[in-house]
């Protein structure tokens, strides 16, 4: 695959411990891609420990500190447009984005979730698929609409863990197909080989 002429803009959304976004910075950061900004839902977070820690510029959006969603996304989207990025990319960010964000970014906002959608989208997956009882897990790499975990899917791994009882236990298998996976669909789109 030809490799980029200029490494692409992009911003990384968080809410919480920020490993996708560590290995975002510590594989195609400065390569296919370059972090300009991490925004937060959360303050504090620690991801955004991890941002600083490589200059990246970051900021925190809290839903309580805006009227409403929208207005929160509103801010968000100029924020980041003001900053370059030409992918967004949801990285353990833990709230949903309406079209008054997604609408600016068209067919360039891309979220990592640890089950093989559309099996069981939304908050605690893992869980889910435990208290289910499947013998597969998986992680996906998807785009974002204005559904739960609905749009279209990029890339999907898999892995038997037949005996698996505790969410833990899921979340260390999978954090690494996560990091592999978010990092690959960085580079597809970065050299133009996806089409949101
Ligand atoms: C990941 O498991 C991701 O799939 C889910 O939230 C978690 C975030 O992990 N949406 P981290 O903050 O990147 O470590």
């Amino acid at each position: 695959m030809p490799r980029v002429a200029e490494p692409l803009p992009i911003a990384v959304l968080v809410s919480g411990t920020g490993t996708n976004l560590q290995a975002l910075l510590d594989t195609v950061h400065g390569n296919d891609a370059q972090v300009v900004a991490v925004g937060s839902s959360v303050a504090h977070a620690p991801a955004l420990d991890r941002a600083a820690a490589r200059d990246v510029p970051n900021a925190v959006f809290a839903r309580a500190d805006y009227p409403d969603r929208d207005a929160r996304d509103r801010a968000l989207a100029d924020w980041l447009e003001e900053r370059g990025a030409r992918l967004i990319v949801g990285a353990g960010y833990m709230e949903l984005l309406g079209s008054p964000f997604l609408s600016r970014f068209p067919g360039a906002v891309i979220n990592v979730h640890p089950s093989l959608l559309p099996a069981f989208p939304g908050l605690r997956a893992i869980e889910q698929a435990l208290d289910y009882g499947v013998k597969v897990f998986g992680v996906t790499v998807h785009f974002v609409d204005e559904g739960v975990d609905t749009g279209a899917v990029i890339l999907q791994r898999a892995v038997e863990l037949p005996t698996a009882r505790e969410p833990d236990e899921v979340l260390a298998a999978l954090r690494p197909l996560e990091h592999e996976l978010l990092a690959e669909a960085v580079r597809l789109f970065a050299r133009g080989a996806l089409a949101g």
